[in-house]
């Protein structure tokens, strides 16, 4: 490999997984991965579109870059992602630094694309039909937990979404070749995949003789040497019976459902064209409860839609108290071009915006801690990532927070690691150390806002115990 490249990746997982494959496609081409920018011979952005603020950051960056530019004249900067597709050369008649722009459905022409940037800048964003005869080269970030991308694209057209406008229509890939992508990186070692898609619960439907998401979840439960399947987003409205039965059929599937609700107001629904009322969303919340009745449950909450009265607002904090939310992503919106919100009436002013974002956060604050103390006392299983460090001060003691403080031992090591349910918990391990990749059963102690806190395995707790 003679060449070097940095990639900065900004925004979702489906930019992270894109970005192990533009990795791929890079190393291929004998370009070395090099995490110093003034070292590299190519650096890209794989961009983020989904808010304003998103976008401001590309700009930032580049300015930053150009500096490095200057020194070093035969740098190539690029910029992929859903910006390039979005804003294409405009990007660098604002920024002629820039040499290289493609797509997000333009990856798998990247080979070509560096051959022609020996020739001076290129771009490439038309839209492309994903070519999904062969796996696409991936090189994967180090870790337990693989992505795995099974759709791309999105048909939905919310009215606040530019994702339809940065990702082109919904594509699923065969199952045949996800199943194969999951075996590669199971003999790679991961013992995790996390499957993406924007929607990934109409998983095939525009398929003839294509598996439903419910179906390929129990195919993909069957892979040896998988420990836990998750995944993300699932839309509500393709939120079914078929799919939660599935979820609670198959062992490897985590008991965690990520549905966002976005407004708690059927009219803000209706104008947003979610296509499913407050109820109808509750209806799946039930299904949920009932079939998985410990699984956890998160949401996205966009906060000021165009038009959203006191009212309207008082119906999300409703729906936030009834889902019972483990936690949630909340938005301000952010009006994006080319997409129906942008031009409706009654935006909401910034202030107020932010008033409701308080109220939100603190609300969810208030259900996250409950359902996190809530897990005190029981047992949940951990995937481990690692050894974490001790603070001084936690070598006397762990807080438990009925008023208890359980003593572990001094040499205790402590262990960090995920439950099945997403949480991140952190816990201390009598007996031998666990290695990353094993499962263990962690007893809570402490349920904090952001995590758990724990020891393992569940009976370890032999030393005293005393009221604070
Ligand atoms: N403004 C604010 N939030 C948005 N999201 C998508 N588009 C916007 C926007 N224009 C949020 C939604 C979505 C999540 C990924 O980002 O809540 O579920
Ligand atoms: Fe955007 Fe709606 Fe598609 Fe989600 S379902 S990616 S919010 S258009």
């Amino acid at each position: 490999m003679d060449k070097r490249f940095t990639i900065f990746t900004y925004g979702c997982q489906m930019n992270r997984y894109d970005t192990e494959t533009i990795t791929g496609y890079l190393n291929q081409e004998g370009y070395e991965s090099c995490d110093d920018p003034a070292r590299s011979d190519l650096i890209l952005l794989n961009t983020c579109s989904i808010r304003d603020k998103s976008e401001q950051k590309v700009f930032s960056q580049l300015g930053r870059l150009r500096k490095l530019k200057r020194s070093n004249p035969d740098l190539k900067i690029g910029v992929c992602g859903c910006f390039a597709t979005r804003e294409g050369e405009g990007i660098a008649r604002k920024q002629p630094d820039v040499d290289l722009i493609f797509g997000t459905q333009n990856i798998d022409k990247l080979p070509e694309l560096l051959k022609g940037l020996e020739g001076g800048p290129t771009y490439d964003v038309d839209p492309l039909e994903p070519e999904f005869a062969n796996l696409a080269p991936i090189r994967r970030n180090d870790g337990l937990s693989a992505y795995v991308s099974i759709a791309r694209g999105c048909d939905n057209f919310c009215a606040f979404c530019v994702v339809p406008h940065t990702r082109g229509p919904e594509w699923s890939k065969p199952s045949g070749l996800i199943v194969e992508e999951i075996e590669a990186a199971v003999g790679e070692g991961f013992r995790e995949i996390n499957l993406l898609g924007q929607n990934v619960n109409s998983y095939g439907k525009k398929v003839p003789g294509e598996l439903t998401f419910g179906g390929l979840l129990r195919r993909l439960d069957r892979i040896d040497g998988l420990e836990r399947i998750r995944f993300m987003t699932s839309h509500p409205q393709d939120c079914d019976k078929d799919m939660i039965s599935a979820m609670a059929d198959c062992e490897k599937v985590c008991e965690h459902l990520h549905l966002p609700v976005q407004s708690g107001s059927d009219e803000v629904l209706r104008r947003m064209e979610r296509g499913y009322t407050v109820d109808e969303y509750l209806s799946k919340v039930d299904l949920f409860r009932e079939q998985i009745p410990d699984g956890v449950l998160t949401s996205d909450v966009i906060i000021g839609f165009p038009g959203e009265t006191d009212e309207d607002f008082e119906g999300t904090l409703r729906v936030l108290k009834k889902s019972r939310y483990d936690n949630i992503y909340m938005f301000k919106y952010s009006p994006r071009p080319g997409t129906k919100a942008q031009s409706m009436a009654d935006q909401v002013p910034e202030e107020v915006k932010a008033e409701r974002f308080n109220a939100v956060q603190e609300l969810q604050r208030e259900i996250s801690g409950k359902l996190h103390r809530g897990l005190e006392g029981g047992v949940v299983e951990v995937m481990v990532e690692g050894p974490v460090a001790r603070k001084a001060s936690e070598d006397a003691n762990c807080g438990g927070s009925g008023g208890k403080l359980v003593q572990i031992s001094v040499v205790s090591p402590k262990f960090a690691g995920r439950s099945r349910g997403n949480h991140r918990v952190n816990f201390y391990v009598e007996g031998g150390n666990p290695r990353p990749g094993d499962v263990v059963e962690v007893k809570v102690l402490r349920g904090a806002l952001h995590g758990l806190e724990g020891i393992s395995p569940p009976g370890a707790v032999v030393m005293e115990e005393w009221a604070t």
